[in-house]
């Protein structure tokens, strides 16, 4: 075996270009819609979100990813702001998360800082929702204990009596308002950190980093990025 054999066997599988793109953030969405598109998984866009305590201590969870905003470079998902990561990311704004798609061999991590949606951004997605899924959002104090499966159901049923909803009408199909509660919202991850990672032969993977300045508020002064390439 020569040399240049050598290099190609571990050369093998679809890496990173040779050349960092300046921007890591077309390169996450082009592989989010990648694994859309193969639709190898139901949820192609899960990821893991991570956030911690002021105190430093972590808890995980997977959630829905639900846009990759190239420019300026967020990621948007949503959730119940009294839920315990809700509770976490308004004491502590970082936050990491990951994305794992198996085929072809992809790991995305991103850090950063989250910033609640416009009103009007959290209103127009709650109202895309299946009904069962907007009305459940009403019923559900999102990680408050609960003493049964049986009381978790009637917290639905009395949320159909506190909306004052037509239930004939929603069995039908029929399109009946209901609103979004206040304590539900999206978030924006704005990133100054992502890496990309890419399997290849004999775990000689394929990562880049990228980082850049964030600055204060909802939407932060961005600074430009600087890509690294990392051993595996
Ligand atoms: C595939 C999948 C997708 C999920 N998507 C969401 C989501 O988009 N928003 C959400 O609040 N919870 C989602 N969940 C539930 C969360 O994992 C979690 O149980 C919930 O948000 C409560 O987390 P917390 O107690 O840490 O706040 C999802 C779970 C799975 C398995």
């Amino acid at each position: 075996m020569t040399q240049s054999d050598l290099t190609d066997m571990f050369s093998e599988g679809g890496g990173l270009p040779e050349t960092l793109p300046g921007d890591p953030m077309p390169l996450l969405r082009a592989w989010l819609d990648e694994a859309t598109e193969a639709a190898r998984t139901p949820n192609p866009n899960a990821m893991t979100l991570c956030t911690a305590t002021p105190d430093g201590r972590p808890s995980a969870r997977v959630l829905l990813c639900k846009a990759i905003e190239v420019d300026p470079g967020y990621l948007i998902f949503y959730t119940n702001s009294r839920s315990r990561k809700g509770e976490e990311m308004e004491a502590n704004p970082r936050v990491a998360a990951v994305f794992h798609w198996d085929e072809p061999g992809r790991q995305a991590r991103i850090e950063g800082r989250v910033v609640r949606s416009p009103d009007s951004e959290s209103d127009a997605y709650f109202a895309s929702r299946h009904w069962t899924s907007r009305l459940g959002a009403w019923a559900s104090d999102q990680s408050a204990p609960i003493g049964s499966r049986a009381a978790m159901l009637e917290k639905v049923t009395q949320a159909v009596i506190k909306l004052d909803l037509d239930l004939g009408a929603l069995l039908d199909g029929g399109e009946v308002n209901i609103p979004r509660p206040a304590h539900w919202f999206g978030y924006r991850i704005w990133v100054d950190r992502a890496e990309l990672w890419s399997g290849g032969t004999g775990r000689i993977h394929d990562r880049a980093v990228w980082t850049r300045s964030l600055g204060e508020g909802d939407a932060p002064e961005t600074g430009a990025w600087s890509a690294t390439r990392l051993q595996p």
